[in-house]
């Protein structure tokens, strides 16, 4: 996840993309960088860290007032967080530069084809392998277009690019495939951008690019062309109504709201460049110096803890790898740590900064053992300490109740499982091959199911929205998810929800039923079903409400019923998990209560 802009027009271009950069901050802030053409020469100006650190070199350059250029905002995927890594990157002739946003997957691939061509590269991304794919290919195109169109043929994976010629100082090309590029058109200048409000205050006529799109723009045209064939199409302008805040919102009303409709997406990120060739095996190769531990500890907080929960069944049952799963604040003061040599920690942390996590993985590497980080934030203190780092990439989470890490985090913990399953070989390929098929549709089915949950959630949410109590009960693979939803519910809306593990209601909290305290069942369609709805008949024996979120054709009984798609076995929490979210942010705006910065709650819990 990174954010790219390019300008053609009439302004000075630089103050322009720096702007649009700042805009562009939250999709990535590791390092920044800009191009434009400087006395028939591309000029590349990049600086590790926050965008200020890109505006102080710049304020030290000679003045010049290029009228294009483009920029980049770096989320590190491939390559560590370095100056030698932040884009632009240029060919080895100097002729061309480019941005980019996502993975090209063959890039090792072709980089061997180059290097045997005699290529050099002085970084390890995988763009700069394809700006240099593109110069070779101009060697035998009529045109850069051309040369542009051929190469990405060649790459495989997601992209979002600009590419800027020295040749032709005042044009700007682009190209989208699976990830998120805008064209701006302006009066006497025209834009690209990963996001609208990049442009926002130069226009508001966009047309949203689609995968395949190519285009070429100067200040005063454009063409968009399919890549197949450079054959020209033709998207509708569409005129944007929102104002700026409501921009960097996407259109939600909240960044919350924003960030559920984010999970297909943050599904297929989180899917790419993780499979081999023929998608039957995990790719993990942070983990391939690793041994697969004997027994693994999974330490976390709040809504991480929930996700690591969820993910030792996982773990359990495809890897056959022992799990412990503990809260950092209790794990940190544990006075006997029971750590062998070859058990291994694994952190899970959206921020990275968690205080008790931190000290968690602290605490187990002064034991000796290994310590790999879940994190979602680049370069946070988890990431830099633990001994290795898996990163989520669910992009920046702004909303301070989590929802697309958590999302993000089990994606991970369900690629862990089945790499080290099959490692290990107690995981069929075949198997594999299987549960990777059905992630690889996951977007698609979850982006298609969303809207319904959101109208389903509403319905449900202001007929509850009253209550002071909820319980929210789950087995198996739904317990965690019951916990999660409970903590969702009580953050947002302040109603007081507890989650339980369904067969634990009959030892005490069975008490507290009455009709003014329902009950939300979680009964999806699997072996543990009959087990639940015999919980949800007591329940309803002593008078209690109950919401049911299952899936289409499960016979069972309640005031509430909520159908989901299907999925086997624990796959399936990928779709109840935006429910449960819709759910508490419904009920929580329904009541008026600020969603996205909930009372007496920070993002990330840096103190004890
Ligand atoms: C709940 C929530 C918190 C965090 C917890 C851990 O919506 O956001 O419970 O999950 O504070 O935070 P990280 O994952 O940043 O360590």
């Amino acid at each position: 996840m990174c954010g790219i802009i390019g300008y053609a027009g009439h302004r000075p271009a630089v103050p322009v993309v720096v702007e649009g950069l700042r805009r562009l901050e939250y999709r990535g802030y590791d390092s920044a960088g800009v191009a434009f053409v400087r006395q028939d020469d591309i000029h590349v100006v990049r600086a590790m860290g926050k965008l200020a650190a890109l505006e102080e070199k710049l304020a030290h350059e000679s003045v010049t007032t290029p009228t294009c250029a483009m920029g980049h905002t770096r989320w590190a995927t491939h390559g560590v967080p370095a100056e030698r890594n932040a884009h632009p990157h240029c060919s080895n002739d100097g002729s061309l530069a480019i941005v980019h946003n996502g993975i090209i997957e063959n890039y090792q691939t072709i980089k061997a084809e180059l290097t045997g061509k005699g290529y050099t590269f002085t970084s390890e991304t995988d763009t700069e392998v394809l700006v240099n794919l593109i110069a070779e290919r101009r060697k035998t195109s009529p045109d850069l277009l051309h040369a542009f169109a051929t190469a990405l043929r060649e790459a495989h994976g997601a992209y979002a690019v600009c590419l800027m010629d020295k040749n032709e100082p005042g044009v700007i090309y682009a190209a989208r495939m699976s990830a998120p590029l805008i064209f701006g058109q302006g009066t006497g200048e025209n834009f690209v951008a990963s996001d609208i409000p990049a442009f926002l205050p130069y226009t508001r006529k966009v047309v949203f690019l689609q995968d395949g799109d190519l285009v070429r723009a100067t200040a005063s045209s454009y063409e968009i062309l399919r890549l197949e064939d450079l054959s020209p199409v033709s998207h509708e302008t569409q005129t944007i109504q929102w104002d700026m805040q409501a921009a960097q919102k996407g259109g939600y009303r909240h960044f919350m709201l924003k960030e559920i409709f984010e999970q297909p997406r943050v599904i297929s990120d989180g899917l790419t460049g993780r499979m081999n060739d023929d998608k039957s095996m995990v790719r993990l190769a942070e983990l391939d110096d690793l041994p697969v531990p004997k027994r693994l500890h999974i330490v976390a907080c709040g809504t991480s803890y929930h996700s690591g929960l969820w993910g030792r069944l996982l773990l359990e049952h495809w890897a056959r790898v022992p799990v412990q799963v503990e809260i950092a604040s209790e794990f940190r003061y544990r006075d006997t740590l029971l750590l062998d040599k070859d058990d291994m920690v694994l952190v899970i942390s959206q921020s990275g900064e968690t205080a008790d996590t931190l000290a968690a993985l602290r605490i187990a590497k002064q034991n000796g053992v290994t310590v790999l980080g879940l994190c979602n934030v680049v370069g946070s203190s988890i990431a830099r300490e633990a001994s290795a780092v898996l990163y989520t990439q669910a992009g920046p989470e702004i909303s301070v109740a989590s929802t697309k890490a958590m999302c993000s985090q089990m994606l991970m913990l369900t690629l862990m499982a089945l790499y080290w399953g099959t490692r290990k070989g107690c995981l069929s390929v075949e198997e594999s091959r299987n549960n990777l098929q059905i992630l690889e549709n996951l977007p698609a089915l979850l982006d298609g199911s969303l809207p319904a949950m959101h109208e389903r959630a509403k319905e449900i949410s202001r007929k509850y929205a009253q209550v002071n109590n909820f319980f929210y009960l789950g087995r198996g693979h739904c317990y965690p998810l019951a916990l999660e939803g409970a903590l969702k519910l009580k953050e947002l809306s302040y109603i007081h929800a507890e989650g339980y593990a369904a067969g634990e209601m009959k030892h005490g909290p069975i008490a507290l039923i009455d009709p003014s305290f329902p009950t939300f069942a979680l009964a999806l369609d699997d072996a543990l079903l009959p087990k639940v709805k015999s919980n949800m008949v007591e329940v309803q024996a002593r008078q209690g409400q109950v919401i049911a979120l299952t899936n289409k054709g499960v016979e069972l009984d309640a005031e509430d019923r909520w159908d989901i798609p299907a999925l086997p076995g624990p796959l399936s929490a990928f779709l109840a998990l935006p429910a449960l979210q819709l759910f508490s942010y419904e009920t929580a705006d329904y009541l008026g209560k600020d969603v996205d910065q909930p009372r007496n709650l920070a993002k990330s819990v840096t103190v004890e």
